[in-house]
């Protein structure tokens, strides 16, 4: 393909295949299409129609199976959207390959499937991102920002928060939706954004206690989760999801040190309150003016915006050039995805669960997940 000039500077350019053009696969062709050096060349699905429409919309070719879209020498990289639990079986596929890989959130839904999609993209040594789309919202930039200055002190608690509405109609709209083998529930699926945002802010988990249930969906996986998380910083913190409360609210992230507060609401910094910013005794830090809206994926499905999830796939095209791992890697999909099993252990046998240290993100040493 050219060679255009994206606005971060002369990057090559790159043609993208999508397999699985489900719900997600829509947000992920406009993104790709909102920046200037990707072109979606190419999609698959089990279910060819759904590729037609898909291909029809970006136009782009609908390819009639997964083989024939790693065959084309014009995808370099290619967006997994299948279900959960198929991402290792297909992206194993795609590294093998030689493509770039992005990797719909959770990875899949076993520390096995992650590990062999993990190794499958270091032997190949092909890229992985897996998406953690809210790591790019501006909110979580600015807090990374003060983190990394250190301005909210020692890390003493860190909550994050999924209050959202599924109808049964979203749990029977596919075959795959809240089965264990397939999804998982409430947390696996839609509390898995705002864990990573935790772990990511908090630093690794040392040991979960967790309750669970299915309340008000038919449907083998919970609907609800309730843990609580001790750092291995020794700081504490609760990671809630639930897809039963109605409306649907704000996913929500309190972050609390030493030094000061911030706490996030859909992505943007709603109250901050930072002993750097006090400017005499007795004034508080500033406070923004939004705070209580409600997300449209609060209460739907497909309600996201692309803006994110571009931001994401432009830094994966970054690391590519720069030969540099990309911002959220297989490992961090990975490190999100063990505290989701660990949460359901718990649940299950009603025990604290120890992370052992292997479980821990940890840099990624090769550069090649
Ligand atoms: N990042 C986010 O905010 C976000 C939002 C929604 C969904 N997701 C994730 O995206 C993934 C897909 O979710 P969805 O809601 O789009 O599901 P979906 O059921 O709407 O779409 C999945 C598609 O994959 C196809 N498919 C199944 N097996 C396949 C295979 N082996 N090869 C090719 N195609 C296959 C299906 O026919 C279907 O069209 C899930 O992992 C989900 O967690 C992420």
């Amino acid at each position: 393909m050219s060679e255009p000039v994206s606005g971060r500077g002369p990057r090559k350019a790159r043609g993208f295949g999508i397999v699985g053009a489900g719900v997600i696969s829509s947000i992920h062709a406009n993104a790709i299409a909102s920046i200037p050096d990707a072109r979606l060349v190419a999609v698959t699905d089990v279910e060819p129609q759904r590729a037609k429409s898909l291909a029809a919309t970006h136009e782009c070719a609908a390819e009639p199976d997964l083989d024939a879209l790693l065959a084309r020498d014009d995808v370099d990289v290619v967006s997994v959207c299948v279900p959960s639990g198929l991402h290792a079986k297909v992206g194993i596929r795609v590294a093998a390959a030689s493509k770039h890989l992005v990797v719909e959130k959770p990875m899949d839904v076993s520390i096995e499937a992650a590990d062999q999609l993990i190794s499958a993209a270091r032997a190949a040594g092909v890229k992985m991102t897996v998406i953690s789309q809210h790591r790019f919202d501006q909110g979580l930039i600015e807090l990374r920002r003060l983190l990394d200055d250190g301005q909210l002190g020692r890390l003493v608690l860190g909550e994050a928060s999924t209050k959202w509405y599924r109808s049964q109609e979203y749990y029977d709209s596919a075959a795959w939706r809240g089965t264990w083998a397939l999804d998982g529930g409430s947390l696996m699926n839609q509390g898995i954004h705002y864990l990573d945002l935790l772990l990511w802010c908090m630093g690794p988990v040392a040991e979960v206690t967790a309750q669970f249930s299915t309340q008000t969906h038919q449907m083998e996986a919970e609907d609800t989760a309730l843990a609580v998380l001790r750092f291995a910083s020794g700081a504490v913190g609760t990671v809630g999801a639930s897809t039963a409360i109605f409306p649907g609210f704000a996913q929500r992230l309190e972050i609390s040190g030493t030094a000061g507060t911030v706490v996030i609401e859909d992505g943007d910094i709603i109250r901050r309150e930072l002993a750097a910013d006090s400017v005499g005794p007795g004034l508080r830090g500033s406070l923004t003016a939004r705070g209580g809206a409600q997300s449209a994926a609060a209460a739907k499905p497909a309600g996201l915006d692309i803006a994110s999830h571009a931001a994401q796939i432009s830094d994966l095209l970054d690391a590519i050039d720069a030969g540099r791992a990309p911002s959220v890697t297989g490992e961090d999909g990975r490190a999100a995805l063990a505290i989701v099993l660990a949460v359901y252990e718990s649940a299950r046998h009603g025990r604290t669960v120890r992370l052992p240290a292997a479980h821990y993100p940890h840099d990624n040493q090769d550069g090649s997940a």
